[in-house]
């Protein structure tokens, strides 16, 4: 207790706040910001020397940090774009430290499509990789040739490709075997000239699979989002807070003999994905608040910072949106959100269990 309080009476601690979606606030001993691998590597190892606990951001747009982090948040701005062309693909070297949304206007404006369906996604490039971003129709999986990692431990830099990074419905390598120590540093992106736009999901079916455009797709998808989805800049968030469940065919059998309105998407594994939006809504939780942080009235899956909310709200709030969807269907939701104690990510069953 004694070594906390000089702790926070010897450090000026730098404030968070705006270096998260959620825009909670929370302070940190040092951020510092990196433009190529070779600083990020020379940071972590100088934090590391320090014996400071150490945390790669990109844009904050999937984290919550649940105290003031006691080390060095590290700002992975490494830029660059490069695009090299043959007769079939377009092939774009991206740094880490590109916005993602960006990237997807840039590709647009420069005549090459297949990033459109990913549209207004927060974030960085680097952190694309990680849970495998993904939205209306298409993961990141999907036009990922490989990702430049380095081991921060060695100080060494390997490529994975696409197949190596082992993607799945939000998760990849990088949150498993190489979810601590390691950093991505650069992607590779490659998109195939010959352009199959993807129309399944939401208005994307409205428009015409002869004669569409890959603009009207990312027009449709950017309207899509902005109508269904809070913008943080007014109510601070992190997207879906959870991952839609995947159950196996008897639990959603059960479920549709209730409700045979619930929306539920086959997986190839033959197991059920069932849209978590939906239970929450089911569960009567839609506008429910705790503290400053509520589920948000358009999409349930959403918790938003409505009022100053504190991280300890969001916890609350998230314990109840998985107790009561757990009463009621008999599945625990996972949450997406990473979370971040005041000296390491923690597992979320130590934080919402
Ligand atoms: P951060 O939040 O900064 O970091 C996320 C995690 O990755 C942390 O654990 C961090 O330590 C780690 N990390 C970050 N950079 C690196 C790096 N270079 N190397 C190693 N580790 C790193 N996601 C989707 O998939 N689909 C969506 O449709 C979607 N919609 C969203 C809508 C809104 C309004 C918001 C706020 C978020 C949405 N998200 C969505 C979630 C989020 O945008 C993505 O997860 C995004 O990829 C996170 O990027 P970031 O740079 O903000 O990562
Ligand atoms: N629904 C409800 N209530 C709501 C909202 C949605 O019942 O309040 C129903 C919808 O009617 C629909 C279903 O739930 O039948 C799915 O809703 P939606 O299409 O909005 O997609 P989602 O499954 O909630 C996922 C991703 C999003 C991604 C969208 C679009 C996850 C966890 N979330 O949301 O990603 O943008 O699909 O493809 O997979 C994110 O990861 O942060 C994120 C926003």
């Amino acid at each position: 207790m004694y070594d906390k309080i000089l702790f926070f009476m010897s450090t000026k601690l730098k404030s968070l706040d705006r270096l998260t979606t959620f825009r909670i606030h929370a302070k940190a001993k040092n951020i510092i910001t990196v433009t190529s691998s070779n600083t990020l590597a020379k940071e972590w190892r100088q934090a590391v020397d320090r014996k400071e606990p150490v945390v790669i951001l990109g844009e904050g747009s999937n984290v919550l940090f649940l105290e003031d982090f006691n080390g060095t948040i590290i700002l992975n701005r490494i830029k660059g774009i490069s695009v090299t062309e043959d007769s079939s693909t377009w092939k774009l070297h991206v740094g880490a430290g590109e916005k993602w949304h960006e990237l997807v206007q840039y590709s647009l404006a420069n005549g090459m499509s297949g990033l459109e369906n990913l549209a207004l996604i927060f974030g960085c490039v680097g952190s694309a990789p990680i849970q495998n971003i993904g939205a209306y129709g298409i993961e990141f999986a999907r036009v990922c040739e490989y990702v430049d990692v380095l081991n921060l431990h060695k100080n060494e830099q390997f490529r994975l490709t696409a197949d190596q990074c082992q993607f799945g419905y939000r998760e990849s390598i990088f949150t498993h075997d190489y979810r601590h120590g390691y950093a991505v540093v650069s992607v590779g992106i490659c998109l195939d000239k010959h352009w199959q736009p993807v129309l399944e999901y939401g208005d994307l079916k409205k428009l015409s699979l002869h004669n569409v455009t890959p603009k009207q797709v990312f027009d449709s998808v950017c309207h899509m989002r902005t109508t269904n989805l809070p913008n943080p800049w007014h109510h601070g968030n992190a997207g879906s807070f959870f991952k839609n469940p995947i159950v196996k065919t008897v639990l959603a059998s059960q479920i549709k003999e209730k409700y045979p309105e619930v929306p539920m998407y086959l997986q190839v594994s033959g197991d059920v994905k069932l849209a978590a939006a939906w239970l929450i809504e089911r569960c009567e939780l839609k506008g429910f608040q705790i503290g400053g942080a509520a589920v948000d009235k358009t999409h349930a899956l959403v918790l938003i910072n409505i009022d100053h909310a504190t991280s300890s709200d969001v916890v609350k709030l998230a314990r109840n949106v998985r107790t009561c969807v757990a009463r009621k269907f008999g599945i625990w939701l996972e949450p997406e959100v990473r979370f971040i104690s005041s000296v390491s990510e923690v597992n979320f069953i130590e934080v919402l269990e």
